[in-house]
């Protein structure tokens, strides 16, 4: 079988884990590239990894690769590709992606050309031509272009796939939920032991922790997929796929911890939970950070604190009481919080033992490890050694 050339998009700073999540779905052979990963693969492996990545923003197979000498020689170029063996008249297409050449003195302009070599074949061939929809496209190409190197490739997800379906309520600052799956492997969490998010707003960390603790697909409630609207789709091949995909929980034996300081965030996080299958084996519930007690020696804790952006609070003094929180009342824990605040992350008083650059949206972010050391324990060891 003719293998695809098949390019897994991501956001910066996320490339190695989703290998990783990569090698675990059993795909070994996966180079990393910039905001992506590549692998050779057939269909099937197109829709899987629709389906079960939790780390990936855009699943793409490769059409055409070619060079180019200017603006013009884009557009020849795109008429030698049949597109109306991609798809059919009736549906709406768009062209998206990424231009980082001097060739072009305009970044949309090739967008352009793709798009008029797309209707000018359907004209010559058919008579007729596909309408394009910008917002909600049934098609999606994908144009990237690096100096005078082009890539034409088929965008199978359509819209990003952060876009789970499971998401009815969205709180003020929510974090997306490719970030949020890429954090929580990111911390190296064991899938067994207490997940806890103290700021949870709409849930979106604590959801992704059991969507992946149980291996439920992130995405086993999203209907779209551009994939589906391609000439050739197999939907059988897309069926069994989805059957063969983990849909129930039964729960875990540790456990999935939410809590917020806004009651409306909390009915909304509610409601996201109670269509999921996890949805009733996390526990959240109203409270400052500050009041929550930790029920276990030790586990993970991930969170997104205001960043002082958006809601306006006494930033730098919340994130001193975090610190003396994580200290007085986590010994034992990994935490990690991320946020865009220098000055917040300094006020925390406790040394990072990781930093890794991450975004939130188009925000530069820090992702910070803090191991909580738990002196006692740690005394404790060191005292039975030396009487030893
Ligand atoms: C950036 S949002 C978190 C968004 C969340 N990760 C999501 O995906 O929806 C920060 C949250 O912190 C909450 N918050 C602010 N101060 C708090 C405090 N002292 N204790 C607990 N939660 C607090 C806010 O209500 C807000 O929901």
């Amino acid at each position: 079988m003719e293998k695809l050339t098949i390019t897994i998009k991501t956001i910066f700073g996320v490339e190695e884990v989703l290998k990783e999540e990569l090698n675990e779905l059993g795909f070994d052979e996966v180079s990393v590239l910039n905001r992506a990963v590549q692998l050779q693969g057939t269909w099937a492996d197109v829709y899987f990894l629709n389906l079960n990545l939790r780390c990936a923003m855009s699943v793409l197979v490769e059409v055409k690769k070619f060079k180019i000498r200017d603006e013009q020689d884009l557009y020849k170029q795109c008429m030698k590709i049949d597109w109306t063996s991609y798809f059919s008249i009736d549906k709406t297409f768009a062209v998206r992606g990424a231009i980082q050449s001097k060739l072009f003195s305009h970044t949309q302009f090739p967008f352009l050309l793709v798009k008029d070599a797309i209707v000018d074949t359907f004209r010559d061939k058919t008579g007729e031509r596909p309408n394009v929809n910008i917002k909600t496209p049934q098609v999606v190409f994908d144009l990237y272009i690096k100096e005078n190197q082009a890539t034409i490739s088929l965008n199978t997800s359509g819209a990003p796939l952060f876009q789970r379906g499971y998401r009815t309520e969205i709180g003020q600052a929510p974090l997306n939920e490719v970030a949020a799956a890429a954090l929580i492997r990111m911390s190296g969490w064991d899938r067994k032991s207490t997940f806890m998010d103290p700021f949870c707003g709409s849930g979106t960390l604590l959801i992704e922790a059991a969507l992946l603790a149980s291996g439920i697909p992130s995405n086993i409630d999203r209907e779209h997929y551009a994939f589906k609207n391609f000439k050739g789709f197999d939907a059988d091949l897309w069926a069994g796929i989805q059957s063969a995909a983990p849909r129930t929980c039964k729960g875990f034996d540790f456990e999935i911890l939410g809590s917020d300081i806004d009651s409306d965030m909390m009915l909304m996080a509610k409601r996201n939970l109670r269509g999921l299958p996890i949805g009733r084996f996390v526990s959240v519930s109203t409270a400052a950070f500050q009041e929550v007690k930790k029920s276990t020696d030790n586990g993970t804790l991930i969170c997104n604190p205001p960043y002082g952006e958006r809601m306006g609070e006494e930033i730098e003094e919340m994130y001193a009481e975090l610190g003396d929180w994580f200290k007085n009342e986590l010994k034992g824990w990994n935490c990690y919080v991320l946020s865009s605040n220098e000055e917040g992350f300094k006020s925390i008083g406790l040394k990072p033992s990781r930093k890794i650059k991450m975004y939130n949206g188009d925000l530069e972010c820090s992702f910070r490890e803090y191991r909580i050391f738990d002196g006692f324990r740690k005394e404790f060891v060191k005292n039975e050694k030396e009487n030893n």
